[in-house]
């Protein structure tokens, strides 16, 4: 494996979520509550509503009801310290928060689960401190970023571009044969446009214009690896979390996280490809506010298809996930006889166990991107949730569907571009 999207942990539901309900009984009663309410005020939780009740169970006690809005504090840590002077404490509901606007990604900023300095034992840097200074470093760009803003250029050192070097050359060697046909298209666009070359490694503000453009997808930057449920949201609002900080030296052909080689040879050129932008804002749009065994199945259909996938072409099979195409060694074998080829289908991808740490045993195979987004599309109507979002992108925000009203808005939208389309087809012929 080399740098695909690697998820090691599941969202945590109390730190995810954006309002909690808490009902509790004081061992103090009514004498307490005054240091309960102080609990979430030293924990920077805001209150939404508080009430007193009689409790259900058979004592004289009150229950108190408080809806909190967390997004900002420490939830957790507030409801360890009220457990120690509560009787009784019950989380009775949960409801999952999830952006609405293009600017509220900004909050995903300190969440990463990685943070630089705590590389794993089998990061080639892990023992490395100028190595984990110089990626704490640059990881601070994303940290400060806020949307809208340019992202910073990075002046890359010469061993960094040696890094970079070693591995552009290597992997554009196979593209023209193992990579799909929207990646070969790419390509060269991003050469010609973002400086991609042997001895220049491009920067995130010129890759994230040139997107925009072309599909409206940008870049954000990204101090290491976010949770399934963030890194998902970003996508629907057409934003691709990439890092800034290169793999190490010692190993040009290895890295067990994404670093810049894999962002920007693996993921770059396919988001500029029409098809393979809205296929993965689909993913993304699944995704909002979704239970978290979907976010599960989401992230292995992301596996298997933005990082691992396969898709037929002219009859023949070539490479489009990211994980193949800045693999030197995963690039040559998937197209092998030795991995075990399956048809895409959301259904049983999303049931499939995988490695992380090696070469993938089984691939998913797509017939297009087209075909792979209606396929998106209908598992995504699968998943238990009360409302459907739509994205509209002249404000850059996600609308959540519940009422007639708004499906009739929506219905007039489609009418117009509908109108447009029979007026230019009577045009054109
Ligand atoms: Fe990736």
């Amino acid at each position: 494996m080399d740098g695909g999207q690697r998820y090691t942990s599941k969202p945590d539901t109390v730190d995810v979520a954006g309002s909690t309900s808490i009902v509790f009984s004081l061992k103090d009663n009514f004498s307490a509550l005054g240091h309960a309410l102080e609990v979430f005020q030293r924990h920077n939780v805001k209150l939404l509503h508080i009430e007193s009740r009689p409790s259900k169970t058979e004592t004289e006690d009150n229950e108190f009801f408080v809806s909190c809005d967390h997004q900002n504090g420490g939830l957790r840590d507030a409801i360890d310290e009220l457990r120690t002077i509560c009787k009784t404490l019950t989380i009775q509901k949960t409801e999952q928060w999830f952006p609405r606007r293009i600017e509220e990604l900004d909050r995903f900023a300190n969440k990463v689960l990685s943070a630089g300095a705590e590389l794993q034992a089998d990061h080639p840097g892990f023992s490395d401190e100028v190595y984990k200074a110089r990626r704490k470093e640059i990881a601070q760009i994303a940290i400060d970023y806020k949307h809208g803003q340019e992202i910073p250029r990075v002046q890359y050192r010469e061993d960094e571009i040696n890094t970079w070097r070693t591995v552009f050359r290597e992997l554009t060697k196979l593209y023209p044969t193992n990579a799909c046909r929207e990646f070969n298209q790419s390509f060269p666009l991003l050469i010609q446009t973002c400086g991609y070359r042997e001895d220049n490694i491009p920067q995130l503000e010129d890759i994230s214009k040139f997107l925009k453009n072309r599909t409206g997808f940008r870049l954000r930057p990204v101090a290491g690896l976010l949770s399934p449920r963030d890194f998902l949201a970003g996508l629907a609002f057409r934003v691709f979390h990439s890092t800034q900080y290169i793999r190490h030296p010692s190993r040009p052909m290895y890295t067990p996280e994404p670093d810049v080689c894999h962002e920007l040879l693996g993921h770059v050129p396919l988001f500029a490809d029409q098809a393979f932008a809205q296929f993965s804002q689909e993913l993304g749009l699944a995704s909002l506010g979704a239970p978290d065994e979907y976010i599960d199945k989401l992230s292995t259909c992301y596996w298997f298809t933005v990082e691992f996938g396969l898709c037929r072409q002219g009859g023949q099979i070539k490479a489009y996930g990211a994980g193949l195409l800045s693999s030197f060694g995963e690039l040559k074998y998937c197209l092998t006889d030795k991995p075990e080829l399956r048809p895409f289908e959301p259904l049983q991808t999303a049931e499939q166990k995988y490695p992380i740490t090696e070469f993938q045993p089984v691939y998913y195979v797509a017939e297009s991107f087209e075909s792979s987004q209606a396929q998106m599309r209908a598992f995504a109507a699968t998943i238990p949730r009360p409302f459907t979002v739509h994205y509209n992108p002249y404000t850059d925000s996600v609308e959540v569907i519940t009422e007639k009203e708004q499906v009739i808005g929506l219905l007039r939208t489609i009418k117009g571009d509908l109108d447009l389309a029979e007026q230019a087809l009577k045009m054109i012929q």
